[in-house]
């Protein structure tokens, strides 16, 4: 190991580590150059074209797309870890019934890894690449579970068992409302959850990755990372989103709505991003998704609140949409409810935050950086003689 040097000079604080690269990774590349975003090299909009949401979290594990064989073996190891485990069931009702989604995903996938490793200790649970990725197959198919559980629990409904004619998109659909999925709609969610897939170093995925440093296992790397997403400036936007849409109420209403908002200084969730600053490479795509969502539906007036707040903002701002905004509103005409939008979220990513732990794994260094200390100098603890 290298020791240390202090340095007298002033360190440099990367505020939010905005700008460090603090490792490398083969599995996505975010261009806010060219506004691009690729999964192992191919862009993610044609993925979402053209590919399930099955095939992509084959690519984002193994580096390649899946053979038709390969996928055959995927899906039916999906298949069949995707009933609702009666442990896990258990101890989300254990929740109050108004816990947030998020909660009840982060408490589920805790149950479900402390069965994965149970009766190993700390040392012999941390897993390598081959295993973490045996044990992400198994999370990925139980979470559809979870989050359709989640939804019906706070409509007083009974879980809807798996279906094993279906895919991934299809049968998630089916256990949330428990009827047979529109092709529109199936088509719409599998854009989705690919888009959502994976985006490098984002601050849940680092999560995982620091977790995963210290050879913990991967289900803690997940929990961390659900965590991490929980907070409405990441993955809670995209409810953030919906809420806000709800709030303005219509199209007519978003100049007052706004300048009341911009005079308040409030964040206008959906719109931003610490990477890309020319628009988010994946908004076209599920804006699209949207598109068809909103004639399926037939919903005119949520389009044009839609597009109202993104003109008005960007004129106003220069502030441009992140995936968010298109996907709230999508998801919102689905039939999902609000708080179940960022569980969602992670159903998808947890493909691309077990693909990090995967790598992190394979060259491991554990993950700890220096701070710059500004508190009182060195001094000396007050001696209060009565005490001793
Ligand atoms: N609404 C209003 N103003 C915004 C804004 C938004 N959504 N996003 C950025 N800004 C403004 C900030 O107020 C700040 O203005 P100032 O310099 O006058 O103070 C400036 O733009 C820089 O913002 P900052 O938050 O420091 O940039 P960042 O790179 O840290 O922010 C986000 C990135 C994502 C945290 C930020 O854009 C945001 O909070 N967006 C809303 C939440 C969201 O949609 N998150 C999902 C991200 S995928």
């Amino acid at each position: 190991m290298t020791p240390q040097t202090p340095s007298t000079d002033e360190p440099e604080v990367r505020k939010g580590l905005a700008g460090v690269v603090a490792d490398v990774t083969a599995i996505s590349k975010v261009d806010p150059e060219t506004n691009s975003l690729l999964y192992r090299g191919y862009p993610v909009q044609d993925l979402a074209d053209t590919q399930s949401f099955e095939a992509v979290a084959w690519l984002l594990w193994r580096g390649e797309l899946p053979t038709p064989e390969e996928l055959s073996v995927l899906r039916t190891t999906e298949r069949a870890h995707r009933a609702l485990p009666d442990d896990v069931r258990a101890a989300i009702d254990l929740l109050p019934d108004d816990a947030h989604p998020m909660d009840e995903v982060r408490t589920a996938v805790s149950v479900v890894g402390a069965r994965e490793v149970a009766g190993l200790s700390a040392l012999e649970s941390a897993d390598g690449p081959e295993q973490t990725l045996a044990r992400s197959v198994r999370l990925f198919a139980v979470l559809p579970a979870v989050v359709a559980y989640g939804q019906r629990r706070r409509h007083g409904l009974a879980p809807v068992p798996p279906r094993d004619d279906l895919d991934y998109a299809a049968n998630f659909l089916w256990m949330t409302f428990g009827s047979d999925p529109d092709p529109v709609v199936v088509d719409a969610f599998n854009r989705s959850m690919i888009l959502y897939a994976e985006h490098s170093f984002n601050a849940s995925t680092f999560t995982a990755r620091i977790i995963t440093s210290t050879l913990a296992d991967v289900h803690s790397a997940v929990v961390g990372a659900i965590a991490a997403l929980k907070g409405p400036l990441h993955g809670g936007a995209n409810e953030a989103v919906m809420d806000t849409l709800a709030e303005i109420g219509s199209a007519e209403k978003v100049g007052p709505w706004l300048d009341e908002a911009l005079a308040a200084k409030r964040k206008i969730m959906g719109f931003g991003h610490r990477v890309y600053y020319r628009g988010d490479s994946r908004v076209p795509t599920m804006k699209a998704a949207l598109d068809s969502l909103v004639a399926h539906y037939d919903r005119p007036e949520l389009a044009a609140l839609y597009e109202e707040l993104e003109s008005q903002f960007v004129d106003r701002k220069g502030i441009y949409p992140n995936l968010d905004y298109p996907s709230g509103p999508a998801y919102h005409l689905m039939g999902f409810d609000t708080p179940t939008f960022t569980p969602l979220f992670v159903a998808a990513r947890v493909t691309g935050w077990t693909a990090h732990v995967a790598e992190q794994q394979a060259a491991n260094s554990l993950i700890r950086p220096l701070s710059a200390y500004v508190g009182p100098a060195r001094r000396e603890v007050p001696r209060d003689e009565s005490s001793s």
